[in-house]
Formats: C-alpha cells, sequence, structure tokens
C-alpha cells in the first residue's frame, strides 16, 4: 500500500490544476465539524489518491482500532496499558466496556480538583501569608506543555490567581518564576505522573528549599498531580491535596485531567469543563462521522500524504492566533513523541519514514522570520494554517481583518507562487531591462504549488481549544494505526535520561570520566574548567 501511494504521489498534478479541473474542489475537499471548518483542498490530493488514502485506513483497521481505544482495550501494547485519556472528558457516563467504577473514579476526582481550585481562587485554600496571589506548575513533557499552552490559549478567561509553569532543569527557569514572589501566599503544584522525573522532582525540591525559610511548613502549600501516592506522601504532601491519575493516560494526553489542574485554576470549574465538553463533541464526531467526513482521519490522511507520499519530512504548525503560541510546541511532542519510532507493534521494521518534524510559531511573526524558506527555499513544507473568524478583541477588529487577510494571503501565494513572466514584468515596471532585468527577475519568483491545510474556528473559546486538541490527538492515532506504530509508549527518551544520570557523578567530581568518548571527555574538560 506504501508503493501505491509513492506511485500516486509521483503522478500528483499541481494545485491549480485541480482547481481548475473541479469548480467545487473548496467544498469537496473540505470538512466541518461543528463550527470548525478544515480545508485541505490546497493540496495536491485528487479524488483517487484520497480513495487510496481512505482504503489504507481501511486496510489498517483504524475504525476497529478507535472502538477499541474508547473501550478500554489494552492498545498500549509493549507497556500493556489501556488508553482511555478520551474517558476524562466523558461526560456522558462511562464508556462502553469500561467497568462503571473507573469511570466514577475520573469523576469523583475532578469534583475534588474543582472543589481544591474552588478554594484557591475564592481563598478558601489560603498559605500562610493569607489568599493565593501565585501558583507555580513544576512539570515536565506532558505535564507541563498542555496546560501551559492552554493557560496562555484561554487567556481571556484567565481570573484566578497568576499561574506560571517551570518545567526546564536549568536553574534559570525556576529562578526567574519565583523571583519576586512572596512565599507565603504561593501554591507550588507538582506534576509528575511518576513523580520521578529528575527535572521535577529538583526544581520541586528547590520551590520547598525557597519557601522553608519564610513558610513554617511548606509541606502544606504545596499539592501533587501524580499516580505514585507514597512518592508524594514520602515528599510530605497530603493526601487531601494529591490528584491521581490511572496509568491509561499517558502524559501528552493527560491535560483533560488532574495534569490540568493550574489551567482549572487560572480559568475556573466552570471554563474548564467547557473545554472537556469541547474535546469530548471532537471525539463523537471521530466516532461516528464517516472516514470522508471525519475530520481527524481526513487531517491525518493529508500528513501521510505530504510525508510518507510525497516525502516532505517536516510539517509546519502556524496558528495566526497569538494564543495559541505554544501550540506547535505542544504539538511536537504529540506528534513527534507519540510517532517518531522506527518500530511497528510486532517488533518490525515500520516500512517508510514515521511521523514528521513539526515545528511551528504564530503569524504573523513567522512571516518575517522563517517564511522565505518556506516561500522559496529548495525544500517544500506543508503548512497548517489555524485562524480564527472572531478575536476577542472587538475594538480592535481591525487588528484581526489584517491577521485573517495574512494568513489566508499566505495559503495563496503558497499556491498559486509567482512566474518568471509575472517577475519579469514587474522588473520592467521599474524601468529594468536587458541582463540585470533577468537576473533581478529570477530572484522574485515564487514556484508555487506549495500545499496547505486551514482550520478555521469561531473563536478561541475553552470549547473550541478542547475540539482542536482532541482533534490533533486522534489525527495522531490515525497516524499512528496506519503505520503500525504504538503512538502511546516513549522508549526513545529512556537513553539520554540514563546516560545523565551516569554524567551527573562526573560533573560532581565524584567519578572519572575515563569510560567516556573522546569528544564528551573534551566537553567535560571544557566545561569544568573554571580557570
Ligand atoms: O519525556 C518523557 C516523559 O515521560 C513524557 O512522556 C512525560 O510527559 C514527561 O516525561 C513527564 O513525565 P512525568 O509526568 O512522569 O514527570
Amino acid at each position: 500500500m506504501w508503493d501505491d501511494l509513492k506511485t500516486a504521489a509521483e503522478k500528483r498534478p499541481t494545485i491549480q490544476t485541480l482547481f481548475e479541473a473541479d469548480p467545487k474542489r473548496a467544498e469537496q475537499f473540505s470538512i466541518s465539524q461543528g463550527d470548525m471548518l478544515f480545508d485541505y483542498s490546497k493540496t495536491q490530493i485528487d479524488a483517487d489518491a484520497r480513495r487510496l488514502l481512505l482504503a489504507m485506513a481501511q486496510e489498517a483497521g483504524v475504525e476497529a482500532k478507535r472502538d477499541r481505544m474508547f473501550s478500554g482495550a489494552h492498545i498500549n501494547e509493549t507497556e500493556d496499558r489501556a488508553v482511555l485519556h478520551t474517558m476524562l472528558r466523558n461526560l456522558g457516563g462511562a464508556p462502553t466496556g469500561v467497568p462503571e467504577e473507573e469511570y466514577h473514579e475520573v469523576l469523583s476526582i475532578r469534583a475534588a480538583m474543582e472543589t481544591f481550585a474552588t478554594a484557591v481562587r475564592d481563598g478558601g485554600f489560603t498559605g500562610q501569608g493569607g489568599a493565593i496571589t501565585d501558583v507555580i506548575n513544576i512539570g515536565i513533557g506532558g505535564s507541563d506543555l498542555g496546560p501551559a499552552m492552554g493557560t496562555l490559549a484561554l487567556a481571556p478567561y484567565y481570573d484566578g490567581p497568576r499561574v506560571q509553569f517551570v518545567s526546564n532543569v536549568d536553574g534559570a527557569d525556576i529562578a526567574d518564576a519565583l523571583k519576586g514572589l512572596n512565599p507565603e501566599t504561593t501554591l507550588v503544584i507538582v506534576a509528575s505522573k511518576t513523580f520521578t522525573t529528575i527535572e521535577t522532582m529538583t526544581n520541586a525540591r528547590t520551590a520547598f528549599d525557597w519557601m522553608k525559610g519564610q513558610v513554617a511548613d511548606p509541606a502544606t502549600q504545596f499539592a501533587a498531580v501524580s499516580s505514585a501516592t507514597d512518592k508524594t506522601s514520602a515528599f510530605g504532601i497530603d493526601p487531601s491535596r494529591v490528584f491521581g491519575f490511572e496509568d491509561w493516560v499517558g502524559g501528552r494526553y493527560s491535560m483533560w485531567g488532574p495534569i490540568g489542574l493550574s489551567l482549572m485554576i487560572a480559568i475556573g470549574p466552570e471554563k474548564f469543563l467547557e473545554f472537556l465538553e469541547g474535546g469530548w463533541a471532537m471525539d463523537k464526531h471521530f466516532q461516528t462521522a464517516p472516514p470522508l467526513e471525519n475530520m481527524p482521519m481526513m487531517l491525518a490522511l493529508v500528513g501521510l500524504w505530504h510525508n510518507q507520499g510525497c516525502g516532505h519530512a517536516t510539517r509546519a504548525v502556524l496558528p495566526y492566533d497569538n494564543r495559541l503560541s505554544r501550540l506547535p510546541a505542544y504539538l511536537q511532542q504529540l506528534e513527534m513523541e507519540s510517532n517518531g519510532k522506527s518500530v511497528v507493534m510486532d517488533g518490525g521494521d515500520v516500512p517508510v519514514h514515521s511521523g514528521p518534524v513539526v515545528w511551528g510559531e504564530p503569524g504573523t511573526n513567522g512571516q518575517h522570520a522563517f517564511y522565505q524558506l518556506i516561500h522559496q527555499g529548495t525544500r517544500v513544507i506543508p503548512c497548517e494554517f489555524l485562524v480564527a473568524r472572531e478575536g476577542h478583541e472587538p475594538e480592535l477588529s481591525h487588528h484581526h481583518q489584517l491577521l485573517v487577510a495574512n494568513c489566508l494571503a499566505q495559503s495563496e501565494a503558497l499556491m498559486v507562487g509567482r512566474s518568471l513572466d509575472e517577475a519579469r514584468d514587474i522588473m520592467v515596471a521599474k524601468g529594468l531591462s536587458g541582463e540585470e532585468l533577468e537576473r533581478q527577475a529570477r530572484h522574485r519568483v515564487f514556484p508555487g504549488n506549495r500545499p496547505s491545510t486551514t482550520l478555521v474556528y469561531p473563536k478561541l473559546t475553552p470549547y473550541v481549544l478542547g475540539q482542536i486538541i482532541a482533534l490533533y490527538e486522534h489525527r495522531v492515532f490515525v497516524e499512528g494505526v496506519i503505520l503500525g506504530i504504538n503512538s502511546f509508549d516513549q522508549w526513545g527518551v529512556e537513553l539520554g535520561k540514563e546516560l545523565a544520570n551516569k554524567l551527573t557523578p562526573i560533573l560532581r567530581g565524584e567519578e572519572s570520566a575515563a569510560a567516556k568518548d573522546g569528544s564528551t571527555q573534551m566537553l567535560l574538560r571544557y566545561l569544568q574548567d573554571k580557570s
């Protein structure tokens, strides 16, 4: 099937030819879900290629596996775990196949989160110095990126205490976050599924020590989000402020549950529930819409077409929504930790390249940075634009019009490009002629025929953010199933952690570096040279 995909990609017509051949292409190659529209007409996918992609999804058994995921089957085979993050946002009762008790456990933990978040927000929970003014979420990867991205995205709804996020083991991160804070009115949330992650535990201890001098019992101003309750107790955190979750929630899929506590404190339980509702609406759409009208399915197939079919190794995520500035980073973990693997479920090799490199920045900022390469570089980079119909600042609607105009202009420019003749005309109009005209004109050619998709949503509300995040989660799932990958483990992050643990005693001067390679030894010498 991969060979067929590559053959179809080799024969792909240009985007403009496709539009010329089919005046209704935009309607035929777009999907709506609720108020959201996903337009993939500015790609080189034609009806045959789409049929082939859909057949691939069918052959891979995407729908059956989707149903197994939602009902709690252990589809994370290498860790023998269920994958049930969708249950965290299921507001309609226990999913078929999942024991009622497990669902009730989700509800009771959410209720406990709501009680705590409300108390932090309204002063029911206080620090030694009174009402909480600042919250520091200490976590990394999935225990940071989701709530950090969400808190920024939903800034217009943010009415709780100030929430900051500390993730990096670089002391600069926590030092900057704590600067100027009053330890007596600061709440620290240690968010770590395992409660062993070195970065998080180091930062947590630093925060504890910072409070120690000034707060009689710092542990009373700590809460934890973790599955490892023995370790949270050993840290001294009272079980009433520990919010647990099960091993069926992967780190990068966890912002819907207790890992979202800091977000819930920022925007309040009601808005957090709206976020869950949006995710749940996307789940229902994913479970019921026929493949051709199924947004996560088609987003995934477009991704496979570009990466595995056409060989475009990277994917740019370009939100024309400044508050989604952390979305590319969030999607990097979601996509690359999920599908950046070389081995299929049964241990064989992935027959094609695995998931793409995901990167991006908000527009219009990116336009003044890296879009040059997207338009005229030698590599084709499929772009995924996101844009809201409406901003949160009605008084600044002229800004929003400019934002939208720029977003649409970019996808148009990528598709249409500018021919040499058009470039010549521009140079002639500027009074150039002869060799100089030719030379200058060539620099002004845009090849065009560069693919992009656009996701339009009404406004970046909690509900819409929920839809968007669930959409991308399911997209990664579909891609993973077709690639034959287990999207829910992350063995690739282990080796670096192990080696870092072995290097720490060398840096402390407790062990010799003799067994290390020449490069590492040289770097160590250089880094340890205090002269
Ligand atoms: O980077 C690996 C990883 O396990 C991620 O999958 C996870 O989101 C992150 O570390 C944090 O893990 P924990 O929540 O256990 O601290």
